[in-house]
């Protein structure tokens, strides 16, 4: 077995401020809770209040994170933010909650691997801190989706549960072309602080990368880049291209197929068997994807872990908000073994073993 060299120290999340049950969903496009919740196992997300940036919700993770850690914000000396909705174009969000966490000028980096960008960013993290590059590395996985949102004003304020009153006909037909998207995503942050470790029996252990970039249509945002002159629009905002494309059926083969794939991958590499891993993490974008991805590597109930049904999918959050509730409420103990996976736009995808 590769030897682990670093570990993760402590975790914490945080969500969005308000919670939006499914049912809030039905009074702004022709939606059901039947529907949500059978399709892709979701009964509620949380939305940030306006006003709320990702860097926000960054700080509210790694803040608890530290505490959990015992480190102090000061002791850190590597920042890496896993998003893809920064606060703004650029910069990233890493410098961002440098700053806002009162820490000195170490180095912020932020990777764009969407759904799998926690998987990516692990194997970062850990090269830095084998390299001896970093000894106090907090690693974010930040989002904020409610900006891909297509909701007017009004509707947000339905959605919010601010209003009653309906929307026009006009909002609910144009909201309604997008409903396969939106009711999929929430707002959260997830943290982990991670550092070296001279115990070979815990931490990071290896992983398997993969991207495809010849499908990027399949999933992406048509707007805001530099493929635009210019890169954003008021024809952007105009058409809805805003708010990302995303061919739902081609991204559930793909994750059905290629998540089992790549967890058999790392644990051949890692020479372990499936049969030593006490716990799957899935990146949580569909209940059914974590179910086909169970049931083609014919897993038990309990030894895979799933909490969309609370979140909705947090891109880059939903793998350490999972890792730290399974930790806080002793569903993963020292020295388990733990697959996390993940995959989404890009394509990218992959898996990483870790012994906790
Ligand atoms: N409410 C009601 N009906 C809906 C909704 C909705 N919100 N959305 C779609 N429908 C309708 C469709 O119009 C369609 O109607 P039709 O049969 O009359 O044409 C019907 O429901 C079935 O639509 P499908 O797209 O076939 O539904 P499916 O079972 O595939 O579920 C879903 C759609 C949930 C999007 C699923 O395909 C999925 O989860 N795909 C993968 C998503 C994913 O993993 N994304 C990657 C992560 S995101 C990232 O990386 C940024």
């Amino acid at each position: 077995m590769t030897q682990a060299y670093s570990r993760i120290y402590g975790s914490g999340f945080v969500t969005g401020e308000t919670l939006v049950p499914n049912e809030r969903m039905q009074l702004v496009c022709d939606t059901t809770d039947e529907w949500i919740r059978e399709r892709s196992g979701i009964q509620q997300r949380y939305f940030v209040n306006e006003g709320t940036a990702t860097s926000d919700l960054g700080v509210g993770a790694a803040k608890k994170a530290l505490d959990d850690a015992g480190w102090k914000a000061e002791d850190v000396d590597y920042i890496v933010v896993a998003t893809m909705t920064p606060d703004y174009y650029f910069p990233g969000v890493g410098s961002l909650l440098q700053a806002k966490l009162g820490i000195g000028n170490i180095p912020a980096l932020d990777i764009r691997q969407q759904c799998s960008g926690f998987i990516y960013g692990l194997q970062v993290c850990d090269a830095l801190i084998r390299a001896g590059m970093a000894k106090k590395l907090l690693f974010v996985g930040a989002e904020i989706h409610s900006g891909f949102m297509p909701f007017s004003k009004h509707g947000w304020d339905v959605v919010m549960g601010r209003s009653n009153e309906p929307v026009t006909q006009a909002e609910r037909e144009w909201n309604s072309k997008f409903r396969h998207l939106f009711v999929l995503f929430g707002d959260a942050a997830g943290a982990v602080c991670m550092g070296p470790t001279d115990d070979p029996r815990r931490g990071l252990l290896g992983y398997s990368l993969h991207a495809a970039g010849k499908d990027v249509e399949a999933l992406y945002v048509p707007s805001a880049g530099f493929a635009y002159r210019p890169y954003f629009s008021e024809e952007h905002v105009r058409e809805g291209r805003f708010v990302p494309v995303m061919e739902g059926r081609q991204v559930f083969k793909m994750a059905v197929t290629k998540m089992p794939e790549v967890v058999l991958e790392t644990c051949q590499k890692v020479e372990v068997t499936l049969d030593d891993v006490n716990l799957l993490i899935p990146h949580q974008a569909n209940l059914r994807i974590s179910e086909g991805v169970q049931k083609a590597l014919k897993l038990p109930d309990d030894r895979v872990y799933n909490n969309i049904q609370r979140y909705g999918n947090t891109t880059a959050a939903t793998i350490p908000i999972a890792y730290d509730e399974c930790k806080k409420s002793g569903k993963l103990k020292p020295g388990d073994l733990v697959a996390f996976v993940g995959l989404g736009a890009g394509f990218h995808w992959g898996a990483a073993l870790m012994r906790e």
